[in-house]
């Protein structure tokens, strides 16, 4: 049973950048799964708008989407908001209804109010009737060592040593990857697809 999933997101400096490369890595772990990995470019948006349209063509066939973005100012950076804008003429009809969701993003503090543009990807997937999938993971108890700063709702990273990613924050990465492409597999094949 084949299985696609979108990661969609911004990246100016690379990190965010870093860590869908590395959900993309735990997502092709799995058999029969393929990505379609897209990193929002500002020239994608022409007068404040997402005008790259043919990529919510593409978003159509997938079984699953992971946003991404750096936080900016306690929430998503413009341009994926640019994005996520854009999608509203696919809420309509809610053509993305079952399909399932998880985020990532990073910013340069250990607590910069990562969690809130978590919270705004998943606000974004119900707006959208999709099924908001976090991490099961105990921060402190996981014999993994993975979610270092704790957060259920996705992947948190904060910059480590200039500008790299933490490699725990990487491997919370990987690991959502495997999660997402897991779920999304059983979910197709309960639904006979
Ligand atoms: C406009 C702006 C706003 C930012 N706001 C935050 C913030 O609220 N919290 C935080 O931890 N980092 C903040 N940062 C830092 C970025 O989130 C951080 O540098 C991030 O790693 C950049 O990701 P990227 O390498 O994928 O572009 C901000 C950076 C910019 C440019």
């Amino acid at each position: 049973m084949s299985v696609k999933i979108g990661i969609v997101y911004f990246s100016q400096t690379d990190l965010t950048h870093a860590l869908a490369l590395k959900i993309k890595q735990g997502i092709e772990t799995l058999p029969e799964t393929s990505t379609l990995l897209h990193r929002i470019q500002g020239k994608e948006i022409v007068e404040g708008r997402f005008a790259t349209l043919s990529l919510l063509d593409q978003l159509a066939n997938v079984d699953a989407i992971v946003f991404g973005s750096p936080t900016y100012m306690g929430g998503p950076a413009a341009q994926f908001k640019a994005f996520a804008d854009a999608t509203s003429e696919l809420w309509c009809n809610q053509l993305w209804a079952g399909k399932v969701a998880a985020g990532f993003t990073c910013g340069s503090a250990l607590n910069g109010d990562q969690g809130k543009t978590l919270d705004y990807f998943s606000t974004l997937a119900n707006q959208h009737g999709m099924i908001w999938l976090g991490l099961d993971s105990a921060a402190g108890y996981d014999a993994r060592k993975i979610n270092r700063l704790g957060c259920q709702a996705g992947v948190t990273a904060s910059e480590y040593e200039g500008n790299n990613v933490h490699p725990v924050d990487s491997d919370t990465a990987y690991y959502l990857g495997t999660r997402v492409a897991k779920v999304v597999a059983q979910f197709c094949a309960n639904k006979g697809n």
